[in-house]
């Protein structure tokens, strides 16, 4: 019984959760799904109209400018608490998602007028859910003032369960006008979050309901046809990523490479044997003549990944003295250069430094080169 209790208890408790949501949403959607309206203009029906339109409008005067139904405005101070900003305009593609085509708008408007005052599509599926396109004909916001037809879309709650539990979808409310033949489009510019609580987004007023029972503003055909539509595009979450790191302290981080009898090394390169260095495999690549520009002058040297991976490595280059002396030492850091040579320095000693005996580089016929690699780059992808 105690179990029975227990279960009443958070039944009534996530009843009364779920009621608050619910609350919350509805002001949510009052508050943010008709941005020209914030709920102070819902309950005040005191509205301010926008400047031009109403001339227009009362002059019985097509307006060329389709504004939304919306010719009530709120005081600029409260465009600041837009969360996302709207835009609407015209375009000729049709609806991608889904349309709803009326023989008669009007006719349809009264037939739902007693019966839950809206029109609910057939479901459609869009990006691995199903949706409701929900139009609401006969709405009055504020209430006395013109009647709009209010479009929401609903995503089926079954579709949380066999996917993810939340979805972003961008939604675009669309009317097609006839007499142009192109799409009146109003968007909200970020995308929209579903999940259980909130399965419904829409737009409180989207155009007069007279656009599509009058003839007159180009929404209705000649043979009293209408159309609204909806595009809805779902965002999935990236599945895949990559994790950018530097690795420093390198495990084995000298390349030794002795070059002996070095004055008959007359091809252009020589490559050596493969070394490992921080978990990786390598190899030097020595132009004695030089390469690119220091042919002929000084003598070239490169590190490559023999995986041919392209990370960023930082490496310092030295040709050793083998008087103990002076090492002729330079440092390279960045990504590999070309496939070819990867990471390297053209001129890393002159050639006529290496040929002077005295100096110490060249001894029984011997050069010896060294890379320290200082880091590396990793990316890991998931
Ligand atoms: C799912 O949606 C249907 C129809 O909109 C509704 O009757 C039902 O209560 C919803 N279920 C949940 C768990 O929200
Ligand atoms: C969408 O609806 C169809 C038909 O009712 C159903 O077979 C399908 O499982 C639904 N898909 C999702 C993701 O809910
Ligand atoms: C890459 O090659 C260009 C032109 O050859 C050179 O100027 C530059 O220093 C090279 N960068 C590295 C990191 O080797
Ligand atoms: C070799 O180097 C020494 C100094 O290290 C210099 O005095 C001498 O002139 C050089 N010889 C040649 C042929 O360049
Ligand atoms: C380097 O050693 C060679 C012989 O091994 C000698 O001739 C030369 O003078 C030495 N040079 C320097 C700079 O110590």
């Amino acid at each position: 019984m105690n179990v029975e209790e227990k279960k009443k208890n958070t039944n009534y408790g996530s009843i009364f959760v779920y009621c608050f949501f619910c609350f919350v949403l509805v002001v949510e959607v009052a508050r943010f799904t008709k941005p020209y309206y914030n709920l102070e203009n819902l309950m005040e029906t005191e509205a301010v109209v926008e400047e031009g339109f109403l001339g227009v409008e009362q002059s019985g005067i097509l307006p060329c400018n389709f504004k939304r139904s919306s010719s009530v405005s709120v005081p600029a101070r409260s465009h600041q608490k837009l969360s996302s900003i709207v835009r609407d305009y015209k375009r000729v593609r049709p609806p991608s998602s889904y349309c709803v085509k009326f023989q008669s708008y009007g006719a349809m408007a009264k037939m739902v007028k007693d019966n839950g005052d809206k029109y609910e599509s057939r479901p459609f599926s869009v990006g691995g859910y199903n949706w409701t396109f929900l139009i609401y004909p006969n709405k009055e916001v504020p209430k006395g003032s013109s009647v709009s037809v209010s479009l929401y879309v609903r995503i089926d709650n079954s579709s949380f369960i066999a996917n993810r539990n939340e979805v972003y979808a961008g939604i675009k409310f669309l009317a097609y006008e006839s007499s142009k033949d192109t799409y009146y489009e109003y968007q909200e510019t970020e995308a929209q979050r579903f999940h259980l609580l909130n399965q419904e987004y829409g737009v409180l007023s989207f155009l007069l309901s007279d656009y599509f029972i009058n003839e007159q503003y180009g929404y209705v055909t000649s043979d009293g046809e209408s159309g609204l539509g909806v595009d809805i595009v779902v965002y999935n979450p990236f599945e895949q990523w990559e994790y950018f790191s530097n690795q420093e302290n390198i495990r084995d981080p000298l390349l030794d490479w002795r070059l002996t009898k070095f004055s008959t090394r007359i091809l252009d390169s020589y490559t050596s044997d493969s070394f490992s260095s921080g978990g990786k495999d390598w190899v030097l690549k020595v132009y004695p003549n030089g390469a690119g520009p220091a042919t002929g002058n000084s003598l070239s040297l490169f590190l490559l990944s023999a995986s041919n991976e392209k990370e960023y490595v930082k490496a310092k280059f030295r040709v050793l003295n083998q008087n103990q002396t002076n090492n002729v030492e330079k440092q390279v850091g960045g990504w590999p250069n070309a496939t070819e040579n990867g990471w390297g320095i053209d001129n890393l000693i002159p050639l006529s430094d290496i040929r002077n005996a005295t100096k110490g580089f060249l001894v029984d016929d011997t050069l010896k080169v060294q890379v320290e690699i200082l880091s590396i780059s990793k990316t890991d992808s998931y």
